[in-house]
Protein backbone atom coordinates (compact mmCIF):
# COMPACT_ATOMS: atom_id res chain seq x y z
CA UNK A 1 0.00 0.00 0.00
CA UNK A 2 2.90 2.33 0.90
CA UNK A 3 4.79 1.55 -2.08
CA UNK A 4 1.32 1.98 -4.09
CA UNK A 5 1.23 5.57 -2.91
CA UNK A 6 4.86 6.28 -3.57
CA UNK A 7 4.40 5.06 -7.05
CA UNK A 8 1.12 7.26 -7.58
CA UNK A 9 2.89 10.20 -6.08
CA UNK A 10 5.58 9.87 -8.24
CA UNK A 11 3.80 9.39 -11.32
CA UNK A 12 1.45 12.52 -10.41
CA UNK A 13 4.36 14.57 -9.85
CA UNK A 14 6.74 13.80 -13.10
CA UNK A 15 3.63 14.65 -14.72
CA UNK A 16 3.37 17.64 -12.80
CA UNK A 17 6.76 18.86 -14.21
CA UNK A 18 6.79 17.33 -18.01
CA UNK A 19 3.63 19.88 -17.70
CA UNK A 20 5.27 22.64 -16.67
CA UNK A 21 7.80 21.91 -18.48
CA UNK A 22 5.87 22.35 -21.97
CA UNK A 23 3.83 25.06 -20.35
CA UNK A 24 4.54 28.62 -21.06
CA UNK A 25 6.51 29.28 -18.00
CA UNK A 26 8.94 26.09 -18.32
CA UNK A 27 11.77 27.97 -19.68
CA UNK A 28 14.23 25.83 -19.08
CA UNK A 29 13.28 22.98 -20.80
CA UNK A 30 10.74 23.31 -23.48
CA UNK A 31 11.54 20.23 -24.69
CA UNK A 32 10.18 17.18 -22.34
CA UNK A 33 13.39 15.18 -21.73
CA UNK A 34 15.79 17.81 -20.72
CA UNK A 35 13.26 19.58 -18.78
CA UNK A 36 12.85 16.29 -16.75
CA UNK A 37 16.50 15.87 -16.13
CA UNK A 38 17.08 18.97 -15.56
CA UNK A 39 14.42 19.44 -12.60
CA UNK A 40 15.80 16.12 -11.58
CA UNK A 41 18.60 17.92 -10.66
CA UNK A 42 17.17 18.88 -7.77
CA UNK A 43 13.55 17.40 -7.31
CA UNK A 44 15.24 13.84 -6.01
CA UNK A 45 16.75 11.81 -3.68
CA UNK A 46 19.90 12.63 -3.00
CA UNK A 47 20.41 16.42 -3.94
CA UNK A 48 20.81 19.19 -1.64
CA UNK A 49 17.37 20.39 -2.34
CA UNK A 50 16.64 16.66 -0.61
CA UNK A 51 19.22 16.75 2.24
CA UNK A 52 18.38 19.89 2.58
CA UNK A 53 14.67 19.65 2.35
CA UNK A 54 14.86 17.23 5.05
CA UNK A 55 16.72 19.19 7.83
CA UNK A 56 14.64 22.64 6.91
CA UNK A 57 10.99 20.21 7.80
CA UNK A 58 12.22 19.85 11.26
CA UNK A 59 13.23 23.11 12.23
CA UNK A 60 10.86 25.69 13.92
CA UNK A 61 11.11 27.85 10.59
CA UNK A 62 8.99 24.96 9.07
CA UNK A 63 6.98 23.23 12.00
CA UNK A 64 5.98 27.20 13.20
CA UNK A 65 3.33 27.58 15.52
CA UNK A 66 1.87 30.63 14.35
CA UNK A 67 2.04 32.12 10.48
CA UNK A 68 0.82 35.58 10.00
CA UNK A 69 -2.37 36.33 8.18
CA UNK A 70 -2.20 40.43 7.96
CA UNK A 71 -0.47 43.48 9.28
CA UNK A 72 2.76 43.97 10.03
CA UNK A 73 2.86 40.84 11.26
CA UNK A 74 3.31 39.43 8.01
CA UNK A 75 7.14 41.18 7.39
CA UNK A 76 8.28 38.24 9.62
CA UNK A 77 5.76 35.45 9.82
CA UNK A 78 4.96 34.90 5.68
CA UNK A 79 6.98 34.81 2.87
CA UNK A 80 5.22 37.26 1.24
CA UNK A 81 5.39 39.63 3.26
CA UNK A 82 9.33 39.20 4.14
CA UNK A 83 9.91 39.48 0.51
CA UNK A 84 7.50 42.56 -0.01
CA UNK A 85 9.01 44.73 2.85
CA UNK A 86 13.03 43.76 2.44
CA UNK A 87 14.27 47.43 4.03
CA UNK A 88 11.80 47.13 6.78
CA UNK A 89 11.08 50.77 7.17
CA UNK A 90 7.47 50.69 6.28
CA UNK A 91 4.63 48.82 6.49
CA UNK A 92 3.03 50.03 3.13
CA UNK A 93 4.57 47.20 0.97
CA UNK A 94 2.16 44.71 2.85
CA UNK A 95 -0.45 46.85 3.74
CA UNK A 96 -2.44 45.29 0.59
CA UNK A 97 -1.45 42.07 0.87
CA UNK A 98 -4.82 39.89 1.44
CA UNK A 99 -4.59 36.88 4.03
CA UNK A 100 -4.84 34.17 1.07
CA UNK A 101 -1.85 35.47 -0.57
CA UNK A 102 0.25 34.74 1.78
CA UNK A 103 1.83 31.39 2.71
CA UNK A 104 4.43 30.45 5.89
CA UNK A 105 8.54 30.54 5.58
CA UNK A 106 10.02 27.94 3.27
CA UNK A 107 12.40 27.70 0.71
CA UNK A 108 11.40 30.78 -1.47
CA UNK A 109 11.54 33.09 1.56
CA UNK A 110 15.48 33.32 1.59
CA UNK A 111 16.08 31.76 -2.01
CA UNK A 112 15.49 32.49 -5.45
CA UNK A 113 13.75 29.37 -6.49
CA UNK A 114 12.80 28.51 -10.59
CA UNK A 115 14.93 31.59 -11.77
CA UNK A 116 17.91 30.37 -13.77
CA UNK A 117 16.65 26.48 -12.76
CA UNK A 118 20.47 25.69 -11.63
CA UNK A 119 22.35 26.17 -8.30
CA UNK A 120 22.60 29.87 -9.04
CA UNK A 121 19.02 29.86 -7.55
CA UNK A 122 20.06 29.49 -3.85
CA UNK A 123 21.37 32.52 -4.05
CA UNK A 124 19.60 34.27 -0.92
CA UNK A 125 17.00 36.27 -1.57
CA UNK A 126 18.77 39.19 1.25
CA UNK A 127 22.41 39.85 2.10
CA UNK A 128 22.45 43.82 2.67
CA UNK A 129 23.65 44.77 6.22
CA UNK A 130 20.38 45.70 8.23
CA UNK A 131 21.19 49.37 9.21
CA UNK A 132 17.24 50.45 9.69
CA UNK A 133 15.52 48.54 12.14
CA UNK A 134 11.50 47.50 12.08
CA UNK A 135 9.78 50.84 11.84
CA UNK A 136 12.64 52.68 13.22
CA UNK A 137 12.07 50.57 16.56
CA UNK A 138 13.53 52.91 19.43
CA UNK A 139 14.65 50.38 22.24
CA UNK A 140 15.32 50.94 26.13
CA UNK A 141 19.23 52.57 25.58
CA UNK A 142 17.47 55.22 23.36
CA UNK A 143 18.86 53.84 20.13
CA UNK A 144 16.79 55.61 17.18
CA UNK A 145 16.36 52.92 14.46
CA UNK A 146 19.52 50.35 15.71
CA UNK A 147 22.11 49.44 12.99
CA UNK A 148 23.36 46.15 13.21
CA UNK A 149 26.67 45.05 12.25
CA UNK A 150 27.39 43.34 9.20
CA UNK A 151 27.10 39.82 9.48
CA UNK A 152 27.27 38.85 5.62
CA UNK A 153 24.79 35.61 4.86
CA UNK A 154 23.46 36.57 8.83
CA UNK A 155 22.31 39.43 7.83
CA UNK A 156 19.05 37.63 6.48
CA UNK A 157 18.94 36.12 10.14
CA UNK A 158 18.38 40.07 11.62
CA UNK A 159 16.37 41.00 9.04
CA UNK A 160 13.50 39.10 11.18
CA UNK A 161 15.70 38.16 14.35
CA UNK A 162 14.80 41.43 15.50
CA UNK A 163 12.66 43.76 18.47
CA UNK A 164 9.27 45.04 17.74
CA UNK A 165 8.03 48.44 18.99
CA UNK A 166 5.36 47.69 21.26
CA UNK A 167 4.91 51.61 22.40
CA UNK A 168 6.02 53.32 25.48
CA UNK A 169 9.89 51.53 25.91
CA UNK A 170 11.25 53.51 28.67
CA UNK A 171 14.36 55.23 28.47
CA UNK A 172 17.45 54.14 30.70
CA UNK A 173 16.94 57.70 32.72
CA UNK A 174 13.40 57.91 32.33
CA UNK A 175 11.38 59.01 35.38
CA UNK A 176 7.41 59.19 34.40
CA UNK A 177 5.03 56.67 34.81
CA UNK A 178 4.65 54.45 32.01
CA UNK A 179 1.56 52.47 30.25
CA UNK A 180 2.84 48.87 29.28
CA UNK A 181 -0.95 49.18 26.98
CA UNK A 182 -0.97 45.11 26.94
CA UNK A 183 -0.31 41.78 28.46
CA UNK A 184 2.39 41.17 25.96
CA UNK A 185 4.37 44.60 26.20
CA UNK A 186 7.68 43.47 25.43
CA UNK A 187 10.07 43.33 22.55
CA UNK A 188 8.42 40.44 20.98
CA UNK A 189 10.09 36.72 20.37
CA UNK A 190 12.97 38.09 17.83
CA UNK A 191 15.43 40.37 19.93
CA UNK A 192 18.01 37.46 19.60
CA UNK A 193 19.61 39.80 17.24
CA UNK A 194 19.54 42.52 19.61
CA UNK A 195 20.62 40.98 22.51
CA UNK A 196 23.87 40.38 20.40
CA UNK A 197 24.92 43.43 20.24
CA UNK A 198 24.06 44.08 24.02
CA UNK A 199 21.13 45.95 22.84
CA UNK A 200 17.35 45.59 23.03
CA UNK A 201 17.11 46.48 27.15
CA UNK A 202 16.56 49.40 29.10
CA UNK A 203 20.14 49.43 30.13
CA UNK A 204 19.66 51.07 33.41
CA UNK A 205 22.96 52.08 35.35
CA UNK A 206 24.15 49.46 38.07
CA UNK A 207 26.42 47.38 39.56
CA UNK A 208 27.77 45.53 36.28
CA UNK A 209 28.51 47.17 33.46
CA UNK A 210 27.39 46.68 29.77
CA UNK A 211 29.86 44.98 27.48
CA UNK A 212 30.13 46.31 24.40
CA UNK A 213 28.71 45.86 21.18
CA UNK A 214 31.07 44.14 19.13
CA UNK A 215 32.46 41.91 22.37
CA UNK A 216 32.02 38.31 22.70
CA UNK A 217 29.58 36.31 20.90
CA UNK A 218 28.52 39.72 18.87
CA UNK A 219 32.27 39.43 17.02
CA UNK A 220 31.40 35.84 15.54
CA UNK A 221 31.24 35.87 11.53
CA UNK A 222 27.97 34.88 10.28
CA UNK A 223 26.53 35.20 13.44
CA UNK A 224 23.36 33.25 13.84
CA UNK A 225 24.36 30.96 11.12
CA UNK A 226 27.80 29.82 12.49
CA UNK A 227 26.03 28.41 15.79
CA UNK A 228 22.58 27.67 14.50
CA UNK A 229 23.26 26.26 10.93
CA UNK A 230 26.67 25.46 10.66
CA UNK A 231 27.48 23.63 7.56
CA UNK A 232 24.37 24.59 6.21
CA UNK A 233 22.17 22.88 8.30
CA UNK A 234 18.84 24.05 8.19
CA UNK A 235 17.18 22.55 11.09
CA UNK A 236 18.31 25.30 13.23
CA UNK A 237 19.68 23.29 15.92
CA UNK A 238 23.21 24.56 17.88
CA UNK A 239 26.27 23.07 16.25
CA UNK A 240 29.03 23.41 19.54
CA UNK A 241 32.05 22.54 16.64
CA UNK A 242 32.93 26.36 16.32
CA UNK A 243 32.90 27.34 20.08
CA UNK A 244 36.13 25.99 20.44
CA UNK A 245 37.63 28.84 18.40
CA UNK A 246 37.35 30.92 21.58
CA UNK A 247 36.53 28.14 24.31
CA UNK A 248 38.02 24.70 25.60
CA UNK A 249 36.80 21.60 23.59
CA UNK A 250 33.45 20.77 25.77
CA UNK A 251 33.16 23.45 27.99
CA UNK A 252 31.27 25.53 26.19
CA UNK A 253 28.52 23.00 26.16
CA UNK A 254 29.14 22.65 29.87
CA UNK A 255 29.17 26.47 30.38
CA UNK A 256 25.44 26.52 28.40
CA UNK A 257 23.91 24.29 30.94
CA UNK A 258 25.53 26.28 34.36
CA UNK A 259 24.68 29.49 32.53
CA UNK A 260 21.10 28.40 31.68
CA UNK A 261 20.69 27.67 35.64
CA UNK A 262 22.23 30.71 36.52
CA UNK A 263 19.93 33.10 34.33
CA UNK A 264 16.98 31.08 34.77
CA UNK A 265 17.23 31.71 38.90
CA UNK A 266 17.66 35.14 38.23
CA UNK A 267 14.76 35.64 35.69
CA UNK A 268 12.56 34.02 37.63
CA UNK A 269 13.68 36.30 41.08
CA UNK A 270 12.95 39.51 39.20
CA UNK A 271 9.38 38.38 38.28
CA UNK A 272 8.77 37.70 41.48
CA UNK A 273 9.61 40.88 42.55
CA UNK A 274 7.67 42.33 40.27
CA UNK A 275 4.47 40.14 41.03
CA UNK A 276 5.17 41.04 44.25
CA UNK A 277 4.73 44.92 43.33
CA UNK A 278 1.36 44.08 41.02
CA UNK A 279 3.20 44.71 37.79
CA UNK A 280 3.03 41.41 36.98
CA UNK A 281 1.07 38.19 36.77
CA UNK A 282 1.95 34.59 37.46
CA UNK A 283 1.11 32.53 34.15
CA UNK A 284 -0.23 30.02 35.86
CA UNK A 285 -1.57 28.49 33.17
CA UNK A 286 2.33 27.47 32.30
CA UNK A 287 2.87 24.98 35.00
CA UNK A 288 6.34 23.62 33.97
CA UNK A 289 8.02 26.75 34.35
CA UNK A 290 5.21 29.48 35.76
CA UNK A 291 6.99 32.53 33.85
CA UNK A 292 5.49 35.92 34.31
CA UNK A 293 3.57 38.54 32.30
CA UNK A 294 3.25 41.94 32.33
CA UNK A 295 -0.05 43.65 33.26
CA UNK A 296 -1.46 46.19 31.18
CA UNK A 297 -1.50 49.49 33.33
CA UNK A 298 0.67 52.35 34.22
CA UNK A 299 3.17 51.60 36.22
CA UNK A 300 6.44 53.49 37.94
CA UNK A 301 9.50 53.85 35.33
CA UNK A 302 11.97 51.84 37.23
CA UNK A 303 9.03 49.00 37.74
CA UNK A 304 8.19 49.34 33.88
CA UNK A 305 12.23 48.85 32.96
CA UNK A 306 12.43 46.01 34.83
CA UNK A 307 9.16 44.44 33.47
CA UNK A 308 11.31 45.63 29.74
CA UNK A 309 14.06 43.74 31.17
CA UNK A 310 12.22 40.49 32.78
CA UNK A 311 11.03 40.34 28.71
CA UNK A 312 13.68 40.78 27.01
CA UNK A 313 15.40 38.15 28.93
CA UNK A 314 12.63 35.74 28.84
CA UNK A 315 11.54 36.17 24.97
CA UNK A 316 15.43 35.85 23.55
CA UNK A 317 15.03 32.05 24.68
CA UNK A 318 18.29 31.69 25.00
CA UNK A 319 19.06 31.98 28.60
CA UNK A 320 21.81 34.67 28.36
CA UNK A 321 23.87 32.43 25.77
CA UNK A 322 23.48 35.20 23.04
CA UNK A 323 25.44 37.61 25.33
CA UNK A 324 26.31 36.07 28.77
CA UNK A 325 27.87 39.37 30.21
CA UNK A 326 24.61 41.81 28.99
CA UNK A 327 22.04 39.41 30.03
CA UNK A 328 23.84 39.51 33.46
CA UNK A 329 23.92 42.85 33.74
CA UNK A 330 19.81 43.44 32.47
CA UNK A 331 18.94 41.14 35.31
CA UNK A 332 20.87 42.12 38.02
CA UNK A 333 20.86 45.99 37.70
CA UNK A 334 17.09 45.41 36.99
CA UNK A 335 16.95 43.19 39.79
CA UNK A 336 18.55 45.95 42.24
CA UNK A 337 16.51 48.84 41.19
CA UNK A 338 13.06 46.91 41.57
CA UNK A 339 14.10 46.13 45.16
CA UNK A 340 15.98 49.31 46.13
CA UNK A 341 13.70 50.62 48.99
C1 LIG B 1 17.85 24.48 -8.44
C2 LIG B 1 16.84 23.61 -7.91
C3 LIG B 1 15.55 23.43 -8.65
C4 LIG B 1 15.39 23.05 -9.96
C5 LIG B 1 16.44 22.79 -11.01
C6 LIG B 1 13.95 22.92 -10.17
N1 LIG B 1 13.31 23.21 -9.00
FE1 LIG B 1 11.29 23.05 -8.70
N2 LIG B 1 11.52 23.76 -6.80
C7 LIG B 1 12.71 24.09 -6.24
C8 LIG B 1 12.46 24.67 -4.92
C9 LIG B 1 13.51 25.21 -3.96
C10 LIG B 1 11.05 24.65 -4.74
C11 LIG B 1 10.27 25.15 -3.54
C12 LIG B 1 10.00 23.99 -2.60
C13 LIG B 1 9.38 24.42 -1.31
O1 LIG B 1 9.24 25.63 -1.02
O2 LIG B 1 9.03 23.52 -0.54
C14 LIG B 1 10.49 24.04 -5.94
C15 LIG B 1 9.13 23.78 -6.11
C16 LIG B 1 8.59 23.16 -7.22
C17 LIG B 1 7.20 22.78 -7.38
C18 LIG B 1 6.11 22.96 -6.34
C19 LIG B 1 5.32 24.20 -6.61
C20 LIG B 1 6.08 25.43 -6.22
O3 LIG B 1 6.36 26.25 -7.11
O4 LIG B 1 6.45 25.55 -5.05
C21 LIG B 1 7.07 22.25 -8.64
C22 LIG B 1 5.79 21.73 -9.29
C23 LIG B 1 8.37 22.30 -9.26
N3 LIG B 1 9.28 22.84 -8.37
C24 LIG B 1 8.63 21.90 -10.55
C25 LIG B 1 9.87 22.02 -11.15
C26 LIG B 1 10.08 21.77 -12.56
C27 LIG B 1 9.00 21.41 -13.54
C28 LIG B 1 11.41 21.95 -12.79
C29 LIG B 1 12.15 21.82 -14.11
C30 LIG B 1 11.70 22.71 -15.14
C31 LIG B 1 12.02 22.32 -11.53
N4 LIG B 1 11.06 22.38 -10.57
C32 LIG B 1 13.37 22.56 -11.36
C33 LIG B 1 13.97 23.94 -6.77
C34 LIG B 1 14.23 23.54 -8.07
C1 LIG C 1 11.11 35.50 7.44
C2 LIG C 1 11.55 35.74 8.79
C3 LIG C 1 12.68 34.91 9.34
C4 LIG C 1 13.95 34.76 8.83
C5 LIG C 1 14.52 35.38 7.57
C6 LIG C 1 14.65 33.93 9.77
N1 LIG C 1 13.82 33.55 10.79
FE1 LIG C 1 14.27 32.26 12.30
N2 LIG C 1 12.35 32.28 12.92
C7 LIG C 1 11.34 33.07 12.38
C8 LIG C 1 10.09 32.75 13.02
C9 LIG C 1 8.74 33.42 12.73
C10 LIG C 1 10.37 31.73 13.96
C11 LIG C 1 9.39 31.04 14.88
C12 LIG C 1 8.49 30.12 14.16
C13 LIG C 1 7.31 29.79 15.04
O1 LIG C 1 7.53 29.22 16.13
O2 LIG C 1 6.18 30.09 14.62
C14 LIG C 1 11.80 31.48 13.88
C15 LIG C 1 12.48 30.55 14.68
C16 LIG C 1 13.87 30.42 14.69
C17 LIG C 1 14.61 29.64 15.66
C18 LIG C 1 13.99 28.91 16.84
C19 LIG C 1 14.25 27.44 16.85
C20 LIG C 1 13.50 26.71 17.94
O3 LIG C 1 13.89 25.57 18.16
O4 LIG C 1 12.56 27.25 18.56
C21 LIG C 1 15.94 29.76 15.36
C22 LIG C 1 17.12 29.13 16.08
C23 LIG C 1 16.02 30.61 14.18
N3 LIG C 1 14.75 30.98 13.81
C24 LIG C 1 17.21 30.97 13.57
C25 LIG C 1 17.26 31.66 12.36
C26 LIG C 1 18.46 31.84 11.59
C27 LIG C 1 19.83 31.28 11.94
C28 LIG C 1 18.12 32.59 10.49
C29 LIG C 1 19.00 33.05 9.36
C30 LIG C 1 19.54 32.02 8.50
C31 LIG C 1 16.71 32.85 10.57
N4 LIG C 1 16.22 32.29 11.72
C32 LIG C 1 15.99 33.58 9.64
C33 LIG C 1 11.49 34.00 11.38
C34 LIG C 1 12.60 34.13 10.57
C1 LIG D 1 10.45 41.80 13.31
C2 LIG D 1 9.89 40.52 12.93
C3 LIG D 1 8.58 40.08 13.57
C4 LIG D 1 7.36 40.72 13.52
C5 LIG D 1 7.04 42.04 12.84
C6 LIG D 1 6.43 39.86 14.22
N1 LIG D 1 7.07 38.74 14.67
FE1 LIG D 1 6.24 37.20 15.76
N2 LIG D 1 8.06 36.31 15.91
C7 LIG D 1 9.22 36.73 15.26
C8 LIG D 1 10.28 35.77 15.50
C9 LIG D 1 11.69 35.87 14.95
C10 LIG D 1 9.72 34.76 16.33
C11 LIG D 1 10.38 33.48 16.83
C12 LIG D 1 11.51 33.57 17.78
C13 LIG D 1 11.72 32.30 18.58
O1 LIG D 1 11.43 31.19 18.09
O2 LIG D 1 12.16 32.42 19.72
C14 LIG D 1 8.33 35.13 16.57
C15 LIG D 1 7.44 34.39 17.36
C16 LIG D 1 6.09 34.65 17.45
C17 LIG D 1 5.16 33.84 18.19
C18 LIG D 1 5.51 32.62 19.01
C19 LIG D 1 5.42 31.41 18.16
C20 LIG D 1 5.75 30.19 18.96
O3 LIG D 1 6.04 29.20 18.32
O4 LIG D 1 5.76 30.24 20.19
C21 LIG D 1 3.90 34.41 18.02
C22 LIG D 1 2.59 33.91 18.59
C23 LIG D 1 4.07 35.57 17.19
N3 LIG D 1 5.41 35.70 16.87
C24 LIG D 1 3.05 36.41 16.79
C25 LIG D 1 3.24 37.60 16.09
C26 LIG D 1 2.17 38.54 15.79
C27 LIG D 1 0.70 38.33 16.15
C28 LIG D 1 2.73 39.59 15.13
C29 LIG D 1 2.07 40.87 14.62
C30 LIG D 1 1.23 41.57 15.56
C31 LIG D 1 4.17 39.31 15.01
N4 LIG D 1 4.42 38.10 15.60
C32 LIG D 1 5.09 40.16 14.40
C33 LIG D 1 9.37 37.88 14.51
C34 LIG D 1 8.38 38.83 14.29
C1 LIG E 1 15.50 31.22 6.90
C2 LIG E 1 16.18 31.23 5.63
C3 LIG E 1 16.34 29.95 4.85
C4 LIG E 1 15.35 29.06 4.49
C5 LIG E 1 13.88 29.08 4.87
C6 LIG E 1 15.98 28.07 3.65
N1 LIG E 1 17.31 28.37 3.53
FE1 LIG E 1 18.68 27.33 2.41
N2 LIG E 1 20.17 28.54 3.10
C7 LIG E 1 19.98 29.63 3.92
C8 LIG E 1 21.27 30.22 4.23
C9 LIG E 1 21.49 31.43 5.10
C10 LIG E 1 22.24 29.44 3.55
C11 LIG E 1 23.76 29.64 3.56
C12 LIG E 1 24.32 29.00 4.82
C13 LIG E 1 25.77 29.38 5.04
O1 LIG E 1 26.13 30.54 4.87
O2 LIG E 1 26.54 28.46 5.42
C14 LIG E 1 21.51 28.40 2.83
C15 LIG E 1 22.11 27.44 2.03
C16 LIG E 1 21.40 26.52 1.25
C17 LIG E 1 21.98 25.61 0.29
C18 LIG E 1 23.46 25.51 -0.05
C19 LIG E 1 23.74 26.49 -1.14
C20 LIG E 1 25.17 26.50 -1.63
O3 LIG E 1 25.52 27.46 -2.33
O4 LIG E 1 25.90 25.56 -1.32
C21 LIG E 1 20.96 24.88 -0.27
C22 LIG E 1 21.06 23.80 -1.34
C23 LIG E 1 19.73 25.31 0.37
N3 LIG E 1 20.04 26.32 1.28
C24 LIG E 1 18.49 24.79 0.11
C25 LIG E 1 17.32 25.15 0.78
C26 LIG E 1 16.04 24.49 0.58
C27 LIG E 1 15.78 23.36 -0.39
C28 LIG E 1 15.15 25.10 1.40
C29 LIG E 1 13.69 24.76 1.62
C30 LIG E 1 13.42 23.38 1.99
C31 LIG E 1 15.88 26.14 2.13
N4 LIG E 1 17.18 26.13 1.72
C32 LIG E 1 15.31 27.00 3.07
C33 LIG E 1 18.79 30.11 4.39
C34 LIG E 1 17.57 29.49 4.24
C1 LIG F 1 27.47 31.56 20.26
C2 LIG F 1 26.53 30.80 19.48
C3 LIG F 1 25.20 31.44 19.15
C4 LIG F 1 24.96 32.56 18.38
C5 LIG F 1 25.98 33.50 17.73
C6 LIG F 1 23.53 32.67 18.26
N1 LIG F 1 22.92 31.67 18.98
FE1 LIG F 1 20.93 31.38 19.22
N2 LIG F 1 21.28 30.01 20.66
C7 LIG F 1 22.51 29.47 20.97
C8 LIG F 1 22.36 28.52 22.06
C9 LIG F 1 23.48 27.70 22.67
C10 LIG F 1 20.99 28.52 22.40
C11 LIG F 1 20.30 27.74 23.53
C12 LIG F 1 20.30 26.27 23.37
C13 LIG F 1 19.48 25.77 22.24
O1 LIG F 1 18.44 26.35 21.91
O2 LIG F 1 19.85 24.75 21.67
C14 LIG F 1 20.33 29.43 21.47
C15 LIG F 1 18.97 29.67 21.42
C16 LIG F 1 18.33 30.39 20.40
C17 LIG F 1 16.90 30.49 20.22
C18 LIG F 1 15.85 29.81 21.07
C19 LIG F 1 15.65 28.40 20.61
C20 LIG F 1 14.59 27.70 21.39
O3 LIG F 1 14.68 26.46 21.50
O4 LIG F 1 13.66 28.36 21.88
C21 LIG F 1 16.68 31.27 19.10
C22 LIG F 1 15.34 31.66 18.52
C23 LIG F 1 17.97 31.67 18.61
N3 LIG F 1 18.95 31.12 19.42
C24 LIG F 1 18.17 32.48 17.51
C25 LIG F 1 19.38 33.08 17.20
C26 LIG F 1 19.56 34.15 16.25
C27 LIG F 1 18.47 34.73 15.38
C28 LIG F 1 20.86 34.52 16.29
C29 LIG F 1 21.55 35.66 15.57
C30 LIG F 1 21.04 36.98 15.90
C31 LIG F 1 21.53 33.63 17.24
N4 LIG F 1 20.60 32.79 17.77
C32 LIG F 1 22.89 33.65 17.53
C33 LIG F 1 23.70 29.81 20.37
C34 LIG F 1 23.91 30.91 19.55
C1 LIG G 1 34.58 34.54 18.81
C2 LIG G 1 34.84 33.84 20.06
C3 LIG G 1 33.72 32.97 20.62
C4 LIG G 1 33.06 31.92 20.04
C5 LIG G 1 33.23 31.37 18.63
C6 LIG G 1 32.18 31.41 21.05
N1 LIG G 1 32.29 32.13 22.21
FE1 LIG G 1 31.27 31.83 23.95
N2 LIG G 1 32.20 33.43 24.80
C7 LIG G 1 33.16 34.21 24.17
C8 LIG G 1 33.57 35.29 25.08
C9 LIG G 1 34.58 36.37 24.77
C10 LIG G 1 32.82 35.10 26.28
C11 LIG G 1 32.86 35.93 27.56
C12 LIG G 1 32.28 37.31 27.37
C13 LIG G 1 30.80 37.36 27.05
O1 LIG G 1 29.97 37.30 27.97
O2 LIG G 1 30.45 37.46 25.88
C14 LIG G 1 31.99 33.92 26.06
C15 LIG G 1 31.13 33.41 27.01
C16 LIG G 1 30.35 32.26 26.84
C17 LIG G 1 29.48 31.71 27.85
C18 LIG G 1 29.29 32.24 29.24
C19 LIG G 1 30.32 31.66 30.15
C20 LIG G 1 30.19 32.25 31.52
O3 LIG G 1 29.77 31.54 32.41
O4 LIG G 1 30.45 33.44 31.66
C21 LIG G 1 28.88 30.63 27.28
C22 LIG G 1 27.87 29.71 27.95
C23 LIG G 1 29.37 30.50 25.93
N3 LIG G 1 30.27 31.51 25.69
C24 LIG G 1 28.98 29.53 25.05
C25 LIG G 1 29.43 29.42 23.73
C26 LIG G 1 29.00 28.40 22.80
C27 LIG G 1 27.99 27.31 23.12
C28 LIG G 1 29.65 28.62 21.63
C29 LIG G 1 29.54 27.84 20.33
C30 LIG G 1 28.20 27.45 19.87
C31 LIG G 1 30.49 29.79 21.82
N4 LIG G 1 30.34 30.23 23.10
C32 LIG G 1 31.33 30.33 20.84
C33 LIG G 1 33.66 34.04 22.91
C34 LIG G 1 33.24 33.10 21.99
Amino acid sequence: MKNLIKLLSFVFFAGTILMSCEGPEGTAGTDGMDGTAECMACHNEGTAFAAKEAQFDVSAHSLGTYFSRGGQCAGCHSTEGFLARMDFTSINEIDGLGQDNQSPIACRTCHNVHLAYDETDWALTFTDQVTETIFGYEDGDGHESYSFGDYGNGNMCLQCHQARDRGNVPTATETADVTTGSTHWGPHYGVQGNVLQASGGVNILGDLSYPSTTGGHAGIDDACISCHMSGGNHSLEVSYDGCITCHTAGDAEDKVEDLEEEIHDLLFDLGKELAIAGVMTADVEDTDTVGYEPKNMTMTADQAKGVYNYMVVYQDHSYGVHNPTYIRALLNNSLDLVTAK
